[in-house]
């Protein structure tokens, strides 16, 4: 069942999505070679918590943590560790999802730790304007086979493989909820994407090929090949024109950043 927002119920998710942009911007601020992803995981935690907000990744479906810090080949839901430290060269994706009064904003940057090479650098390019290309088309009236098949065709015009096994999702007092976003599809199928809708984009994109798997964890989700991944997230609202950004306060549609590393 899809919840549609109304105005009130939009406002609330607004401040939540204002408080992960805060966090997520300060946080990209520490990333350095050397540090722990048990130091970034404190770091957001304190930072939530001192937002009167609540890191709801943290026991979710007995997640252990407050975020995700996936590394490398790593796609997705990486532990953090006090054993783990950031080198240089690597591409780091942290995921964050936060409850504010409530309502919940989900969102994921990925950055490189210190001088990364060339070709991770466009895969982190190439990975934000995969999350931008799908957002343009949440719109009134559109399908999410139109939203799906914007982020598949640019990553796949790179030779770049879309990751399968999971997906963007809508969100609101939950964090998952309908519909289920793909970043891959057929335009014009899928559900009618309607105004008043809240959900998150969130490419996942491989350097080389799409499958993955799941490490003995049962959380970490790396690819096949071992190619590195990025990930980039907002969530998103319908509105009657183009989309609003909630994860992104005062984004303008007539200046969408070019490069990585913008928030
Ligand atoms: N933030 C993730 C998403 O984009 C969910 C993380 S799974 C958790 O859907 F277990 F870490 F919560
Ligand atoms: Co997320
Ligand atoms: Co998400």
């Amino acid at each position: 069942m899809i919840n549609l927002k109304n105005d009130l119920q939009l406002a609330k998710m607004r401040s939540a999505g204002h408080l992960l942009y805060d966090v997520l911007r300060r946080t990209k601020e520490i990333i350095a070679p050397g540090i722990t992803t048990m130091d970034i995981n404190r770091f957001v935690d304190e930072q939530i918590r001192k937002g009167r907000a609540i890191p709801t990744e943290l026991g979710y479906c007995g997640y252990p943590a407050s975020i995700c810090a996936s590394i490398d080949d790593e796609v997705v839901h990486g532990i953090p560790s006090k054993h783990v430290r950031l080198e240089e060269g690597s591409i780091i994706s942290i995921d964050v999802t936060l409850a504010l009064d409530g309502w919940q904003a989900d969102s994921c940057f990925s950055s490189g730790v210190g001088k990364i090479s060339e070709e991770k650098e466009k895969l982190m390019r190439v990975t934000e304007e995969c999350f931008w290309l799908g957002a343009k088309q949440a719109l009134d009236g559109n399908r999410i086979g139109d939203v799906s098949h914007a982020v598949q065709q640019h990553a796949e015009s790179h030779g770049y493989g879309v990751v399968r096994d999971l997906t963007g999702h809508g969100i609101g007092q939950e964090m998952h909820e309908d519909p289920s976003v793909p970043n891959f599809g057929e335009p014009g199928r899928g559900v009618r994407i309607r105004r008043g809708m809240t959900f998150c984009v969130e490419p996942m994109i491989a350097m080389g090929r799409w499958q993955v798997h799941q490490l003995a964890d049962g959380w970490t989700i790396v690819t096949n090949d071992h190619s590195p991944a990025a990930h980039y997230e907002h969530t998103i609202a319908v509105t009657n024109g183009l989309p609003e950004i909630l994860t992104f306060p005062d984004f303008q549609w007539n200046s969408i950043p070019k490069g990585v590393n913008f928030i």
